[in-house]
């Protein structure tokens, strides 16, 4: 089969699942297996795949049609500028998380930050880009394993020097941080069931699940966090778009708050500095 011809098949194959980008994804999943940019993909249309490229192909765009997300097929997911290794068990990195790093890049741009805890890493993303982006002490913890493990690797892969822990929130944590960063488990209990068969068949609940009304881990690293943060330091949290409010009020008695809006203009960050 000639890669035009694998293009319009996968096209008319994924064009029923909602939750597939087609178009996007097809060319995506050509150009990984043949290891050349999507430009190639269009100037040599007439060229003929080999029989293994080809079988893989269709593996590929089978696995798709089941939900499987395209970032555990290919393993990998590209986040602020870097390619970072993404394992089944793990929360795949999200494009609007890059809003954390621009708001702690400013917090540390404008303030004397020597070090920051992230609690709650995944893969790592954005301990691991913090301390690349900035000249930063970064600890990063996860009470998942498979977590554990992917920050691992993709700390070699990157050549970072942050320390990854395993920890049940502070439970094995030391010292004291000028930043505490958390995008913990956020999705309100009963919610899960109504997101996309690719994020709720496929995710961990373990980095999904808020509670019953989705702010129990907040409350919990809030409720601690002023004994491991320094002086006038920084409580920095992802935020689902409806939680500003009760955020702002949680945070209140220890905190002056500010919150980021992302590029749909959707509240997602809170940045609390603690009051002296
Ligand atoms: C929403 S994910 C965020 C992952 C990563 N920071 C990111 O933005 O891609 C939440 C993470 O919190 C971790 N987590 C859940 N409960 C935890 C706990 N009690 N202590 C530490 N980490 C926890 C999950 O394993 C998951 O990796």
């Amino acid at each position: 089969m000639i890669i035009k011809d694998a293009l319009y098949k996968g096209l008319k194959y994924l064009k029923d699942a909602y939750y597939t980008d087609p178009r996007r994804e097809t060319r995506r999943i050509l150009s990984e297996i043949l290891v050349k940019d999507i430009s190639y993909l269009i100037s040599h249309e007439d060229e003929e795949l080999n029989e293994e490229d080809e079988k893989t192909y269709f593996e590929i765009l089978n696995k798709r049609k089941l939900g499987v997300p395209l970032q555990y097929i290919l393993g990998k997911e590209d986040f602020y500028g870097r390619t970072f290794k993404v394992l089944e068990g793990v929360l795949i990195p999200r494009q609007d998380t890059e809003i954390s790093i621009e708001v702690l890049k400013e917090i540390v741009k404008n303030n004397k930050i020597k070090n920051m805890l992230e609690i709650g890493t995944g893969t790592g993303i954005v301990a691991i880009t913090m301390g690349l982006e900035c000249d930063l002490d970064v600890v990063a913890c996860d009470i998942s394993e498979s977590a554990i493990k992917n920050a691992k690797i993709n700390k070699d892969l990157l050549k970072s020097n942050i320390k990854i822990v395993a920890s049940n929130l502070f439970e094995n944590i030391q010292g004291k941080y000028d930043i505490i960063y958390s995008n913990p488990p956020y999705i309100k209990r009963e919610e899960i069931e109504n997101l996309q068969i690719e994020v709720r068949d496929y995710e961990p609940r373990l980095a999904l699940d808020g509670g019953e009304d989705g702010l129990y881990f907040y409350k919990k690293i809030i409720e601690d966090s002023t004994k491991y943060l320094n002086s006038k330091g920084f409580l920095v949290f992802e935020i689902g778009h409806d939680q500003a409010k009760d955020l702002q009020k949680l945070m209140k008695k220890h905190f002056i708050t500010k919150v980021y809006k992302d590029l749909n203009m959707l509240d997602r960050v809170i940045v609390g500095q603690m009051r002296e």
